[in-house]
């Protein structure tokens, strides 16, 4: 393989390119690390630069100016707005696909209509952007039923609907409502399946790929999986629900048939082909593509590698993955997400957090920034909905809960919310 990079700029501010950076930060090759824009914690691994995720020419500008030899994208936004094909126009290696392979997370209807044409396992769907035909296809089917935006809308652009009430609102929102701009001028509404869920992360380069480790995310607000959805409360790695066997099943319906349809629609896709799958009882179907790492779940899921980051995103980068073997660590790794009180809806931000000394934690705990800052002072402060992920890795997966467990316990902020029972599903199975 060419020579791995000396400096990487991340482009993120989240959990996942705090993950990313402490992991390229352990490969061998040793890299200058570079963040746009970072956070709080990122900035003692990386050199952090105020450039937004958006601001495409002024992440390229950057890239050159500082010389960066590898670009590692985190966030799906800066992907769809085309970062990558403005990289490598420049010149500059980058992981993650470009415009139109980051459409398979950025438009739900183009990923539908791809998994039925390859008749990949999905569920029965509509595509609508009319409001009267929609509500009559809802009144055909029945409730439970889902309601997607077409568009990007920050994870809150589905409505699994109990009700024809709710999937009739849920209609008028989107179509009538303007709820989500144009992300919701057209909607899929389609069939809800139920089981378990499962994310699958897949490093995809052309037609090869290697399956990172399976992992669960825990969607919903509170305990027990109630109320609203978020961008995850946390994860834990692996998912023993998907079985060996089961895992075998997945790569043959639905893994190798997605990673080939991609590449026939003309897709060069070299990135994190991330796939969420719900396990139904004839079996396992894609709910959907992101077109990047899982966040919470890069969290448990890099920790776990024993390959190195950096060889495997470069290989993948340049069409070189072709026979890498992942090389992954027995451990069980759990992530608790702490968020602030009031997330999913605003919350307030400046709040002082102060974190134990690592010398306290117990043994193999790391916390992962995710919405932090300082303030003039320089104390560390609150600045987003999700603002730390404690990552424990232990042999087994309760002793990896109560280690991250204590150290959610020993942060001091009096705003603190975290979920009580991640990992509960796989504890309570055995
Ligand atoms: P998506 O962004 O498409 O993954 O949807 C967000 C969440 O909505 C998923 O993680 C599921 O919990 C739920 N969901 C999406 N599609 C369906 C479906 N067809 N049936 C049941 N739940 C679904
Ligand atoms: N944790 C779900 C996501 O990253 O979309």
């Amino acid at each position: 393989m060419s020579t791995l990079p000396k400096s990487v700029l991340i482009v993120g501010s989240g959990g996942r390119e705090h993950t990313l950076a402490r992991s390229l930060a352990q490969s061998p090759a040793k890299p200058r690390l570079l963040c746009a824009p970072g956070n709080a914690g990122i900035a003692a691994d990386a050199k952090c630069f105020p450039v937004p995720v958006e601001d495409i020419t002024g992440l390229v500008a950057l890239a050159q100016r500082e010389k960066i030899e590898f670009v590692v994208v985190g966030p799906e936004v800066p992907l769809s707005l085309g970062l990558v094909d403005a990289l490598n126009k420049a010149g500059i290696p980058a992981y993650g696909p470009k415009a139109d392979g980051a459409r398979l997370e950025a438009s739900k209807i183009f990923t539908k209509q791809i998994l039925l044409k390859h008749k990949i396992p999905t569920a029965a769907a509509g595509i609508f952007h009319e409001v009267d035909p929609a509500i009559d296809y809802v009144r055909r089917r029945g409730a439970p039923i889902v309601i997607k935006a077409d568009g990007l809308a920050a994870g809150k652009g589905v409505v699994v609907a109990q009700t024809l009430k709710e999937a009739e609102a849920a209609i008028r929102d989107m179509l009538a409502g303007n709820k989500f701009g144009s992300a919701g001028s057209q909607i899929l509404i389609e069939d809800c399946l139920l089981g378990e869920e499962t994310s699958l992360l897949v490093v995809v380069s052309g037609r090869d790929y290697v399956i990172l480790p399976t992992s669960q995310d825990h969607k919903r607000i509170g305990d027990g999986d109630t109320g609203p959805n978020t961008g995850g409360m946390g994860t834990y790695s692996p998912a023993e629900v998907v079985t060996p066997a089961l895992l075998a099943r997945i790569e043959r319906e639905i893994v190798q048939p997605s990673v080939a349809a991609i590449a026939s629609e003309g897709i060069e896709f070299r990135g994190t082909l991330f796939i969420g799958i719900m396990l139904t009882a004839s079996g396992p179907s894609v709910l959907e593509y992101n077109t990047r790492f899982g966040d919470p779940e890069t969290q448990v899921v890099l920790p776990r590698l024993k390959t190195d980051l950096l060889a495997l995103l470069w290989a993948a980068a340049h069409g070189e993955l072709q026979g890498v073997k992942l090389e992954v660590k027995p451990d069980y790794a759990l992530c608790v997400v702490v968020a602030a009180q009031g997330y999913p809806d605003s919350c307030a931000k400046g709040d002082v957090i102060t974190l134990p000394a690592p010398s306290s934690l117990l043994p193999a705990v790391t916390i992962y920034h995710a919405g932090t800052a300082r303030n003039a002072a320089g104390q560390l402060t609150a600045n987003g909905g999700r603002v730390l992920g404690v990552t424990a890795l232990a042999p087994t997966l309760p002793e990896a809960a109560r280690r991250a467990y204590a150290a959610c316990e020993q942060i001091q902020w009096t705003k603190k919310y975290f979920r009580r029972d991640i990992g509960a599903k796989q504890l309570n199975r055995k």
